[in-house]
């Protein structure tokens, strides 16, 4: 049984006072809704705030990222040890703005990857092709290729805090939401890149999310696929009524 996980991911939206005003708004939406767990990861400077707002409901807080370095001179970064003292339980890592605008790579997403397990964080890694790998045919080997790359070096044991969230370029803040279907798919080969590395049994165990104009219309539809285990969310995730209405459709 795989654990369902409706994850929003902020962006850079929302101040540290719109944090707290949000999240006493979302949290008795969410309260109770036991079938999924339910996660914000926010910005950086937000994570106080929503850790604070967030405290004795069922709301868990992630990051955007994390540097791969425990310390040093790395202006601007911030470690998986300043995260977890911080609160925070979830980062995403690999998201295609942070690959397509701040330099990141399968390597450095690896990287991340293994510093956030390293510190006891749960991995929200994404992965996921542009609209011209698609249209080349090279959804699978790519979908594949970035999946084992981010996880090279992982164990079997720490694969169980590591969530794959499946996000098409061409879908992302475009309105362009995959079709059930390709969703399931691409699920599907991000599942078949974990079970050739760890085996068929512990990739039925792995939550793989999809990711890309997934709203409070196209959940229930996206969600109810077989290889579909939850939803990374941006825009959708910034007004609280959608947002619960995609928990609701997880349950
Ligand atoms: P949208 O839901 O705004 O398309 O963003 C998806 C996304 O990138 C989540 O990480």
């Amino acid at each position: 049984m795989r654990k369902t996980v409706i994850a929003g991911n902020w962006k850079m939206n929302m101040t540290p006072a719109k944090t707290a005003e949000f999240i006493k708004a979302l949290a008795p939406m969410v309260a109770g809704k036991d079938k999924c767990d339910v996660v914000l990861c926010v910005p950086a400077i937000d994570i106080p705030a929503a850790v604070e707002a967030a405290k004795g409901t069922n709301i868990k807080i992630g990051a955007e990222n994390v540097h791969f370095k425990a310390s040093g001179a790395f202006t601007g970064e911030i470690s998986a040890e300043m995260l977890t003292e911080a609160g925070v339980e979830y980062v995403v890592i690999g998201h295609s703005e942070r690959r397509q605008y701040f330099a990141e790579t399968d390597q450095t997403v690896n990287l991340r990857t293994l510093a956030a397990l390293n510190a006891g964080l749960k991995a929200i890694v994404c992965v996921g092709e542009t609209l011209e790998q698609r249209e080349l045919g090279y959804t699978e080997t790519l979908l594949k290729f970035q999946t084992k790359m981010a996880l090279t070096n992982v164990s079997a044991e720490q694969l169980k805090n590591v969530i794959v969230a499946y996000e098409p370029v061409w879908a992302i803040g475009t309105g362009v939401t995959a079709t059930a279907d390709q969703a399931d798919e691409g699920n599907g080969f991000v599942r078949a890149a974990i079970a050739e590395v760890y085996g068929a049994d512990v990739a039925e165990t792995v939550t793989v999310q999809y990711g890309g104009s997934m709203n409070d219309k196209n959940a229930a539809e996206l969600l109810a696929k077989e290889n579909v285990d939850g939803g990374l969310i941006g825009g959708a995730s910034l007004v609280a009524e959608k947002f619960k209405a995609i928990v609701d459709a997880a349950q």
